[in-house]
């Protein structure tokens, strides 16, 4: 379908090659991006720093455990008081302790109900700490050795599970991803929302050059951002310079008819008294001949100049049911004994994109030569599809030979010079059609009775 005719349709507001598009991909990839590195450091640096804490809180433990034991004369093991953490006091609370004095006496906490814990971590005098395999699991395990005078070396060891910073850890991922998640998704909404409103402007602009295209407008209507307002300005002055050119061109196309025709007209009769006299017969025949093709050429050439001239102007357009009618009715006065039938299975409302001046011209030609050939019936079809530009003109006259066909449209062709007329309206309908990306077909009729059948269709694409 020609650009003329193309469907305005519905924006394709989510194309891949949209503005909206890019931009809501690029907020979708940093907000992931930024999200995503926020939650990956945030839970980083919370892991360090709780396991730190452990550790901190661990070798105070043991300190204080080696503060309170004592190792009594006879090798037996006290405590002056218990821990002043109670969870060691909690029976397989995580919070284990245990003191042995080797080949003597092993004291435990209170909280180690069952189990052990590894002594080996305690190999010399300095805190050392490993996982180990505690009385509820893998254990953060430390210790540490001590003399005891005279009675050997003192082993501490404390321990707490590694469960209860691995729970602290998934506790806090899982709360922070349900929060970096909202944010994630009020990031997105407030991108999306800015997309849509930010670029609606362009949509508005989208609607303005569709009416204009469709004849609905005359300029580019609507209030813009400043960022849009000089391009809409420029256009709308393109715009109503356009149509001034146009509409110089069109008046000063019937000041040339006007200024042509009347000299024209002198000669002819000049040339036509001559003719009648007997010494300059042959010269008045000539001069009279070619008087008929200049002027077949002028009013060819005025017909061409005004309707390509206003040719795809914006804010052109034509009801074909308004433009129809009244040619339909001044036909039926012209050609009384002959039937013109509309056949419009989806009614008239179809607007096309041609100046009204020119559509009806153009229908005119079609619809006079059909009568002035026809037999009984005329027929005007209009396509199925309410918004195609599609007419057929069918007649039940002699019609034509392909090769007539071929030459039908030349400028003064005419195959029956019996009929009045100067062979030049076939030339400016195609003229006229071709001007608005429409093509005129003649052929014979469709259904092999005869007849002429002469065809309006949008031209492909790029025609
Ligand atoms: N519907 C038709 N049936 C048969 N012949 C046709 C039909 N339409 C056109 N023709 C033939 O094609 C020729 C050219 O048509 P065209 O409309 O250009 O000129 P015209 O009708 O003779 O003159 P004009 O339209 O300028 O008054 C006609 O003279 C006629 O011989
Ligand atoms: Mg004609």
């Amino acid at each position: 379908m020609s650009a003329a005719f193309a469907p305005a349709g519905p924006a394709r507001r989510w194309h891949w090659r949209s503005l909206r598009l890019r931009i809501l991909l690029a907020v979708l990839l940093w907000v992931s991006l930024g999200i995503g590195g926020i939650w990956f450091s945030a839970t980083r640096l919370f892991a360090k720093h709780v396991e730190q804490q452990y550790h901190e809180e661990l070798e105070v433990h043991i300190k204080e455990l080696a503060g309170l034991v004592r190792v009594a004369p006879d090798g037996r093991l006290r405590m002056d008081r218990p821990l002043s953490d109670p969870r060691y006091l909690v029976p397989l609370s995580g919070y284990y302790w245990q003191v042995s004095l080797p080949g003597r006496e092993t004291i435990r906490s209170a909280s180690m109900t069952r189990g052990r814990l590894d002594q080996s971590v305690a190999h010399d005098s300095t805190i050392h700490h490993h996982i180990e395999d505690g009385p509820t699991g893998p254990a953060i395990t430390y210790g540490f050795l001590r003399d005891a005078p005279g009675a050997g070396q003192v082993h501490y060891a404390i321990a707490t599970d590694e469960r209860l910073l691995d729970e602290a850890i998934t506790r806090f991922t899982r709360e922070l991803t349900v929060w970096l998640s909202a944010l994630a998704l009020a990031l997105v909404a407030t991108g999306l929302a800015v997309v849509s409103v930010g670029l609606r402007p362009l949509d508005r602009l989208a609607r303005a050059t569709a009416r204009l295209r469709a004849g609905a407008a005359a300029r580019l209507e609507g209030d813009y951002p400043t960022e849009l307002a000089p391009l809409v300005g420029d256009l709308n002055a393109f715009i109503d310079h356009n149509r001034q050119t146009v509409e110089r061109a069109r008046v000063e196309a019937g000041n040339l008819a006007h200024a042509l025709r009347t000299p024209l007209a002198v000669m002819t009769d000049e040339a036509e008294r001559l003719a009648h006299r007997e010494t300059t017969r042959n010269a008045g025949r000539i001069l009279l001949e070619q008087g008929q093709v200049m002027a077949q050429h002028i009013e060819y050439q005025l017909a061409r100049a005004s309707s390509a001239a206003g040719a795809r102007g914006p804010g052109t357009a034509s009801q074909i049911g308004e433009v129809l009618t009244p040619i339909l009715s001044a036909m039926r006065r012209l050609h009384p004994d002959r039937e013109f039938l509309l056949r419009a299975p989806t009614g008239t409302g179809a607007v096309w994109p041609v100046d009204p001046v020119d559509l009806a011209e153009l229908l005119s030609i079609l619809l006079d030569n059909a009568g002035k050939w026809s037999r009984h019936q005329v027929r005007v079809e209009l396509a199925a599809e309410p918004d195609l530009p599609e007419l057929a003109v069918i007649d039940d006259g002699p019609g034509l030979t392909p090769d007539q066909i071929a030459r039908a449209c030349d400028i003064g062709t005419r195959f029956d010079t019996a009929m009045p007329g100067s062979g030049l309206g076939l030339a400016i309908a195609r003229e006229i059609a071709g001007a608005y990306g429409l093509r005129l077909t003649l052929s014979p009729r469709a259904d092999g009775a005869s007849g002429l059948e002469a065809r309006l269709s949008a031209l492909p694409d790029g025609a």
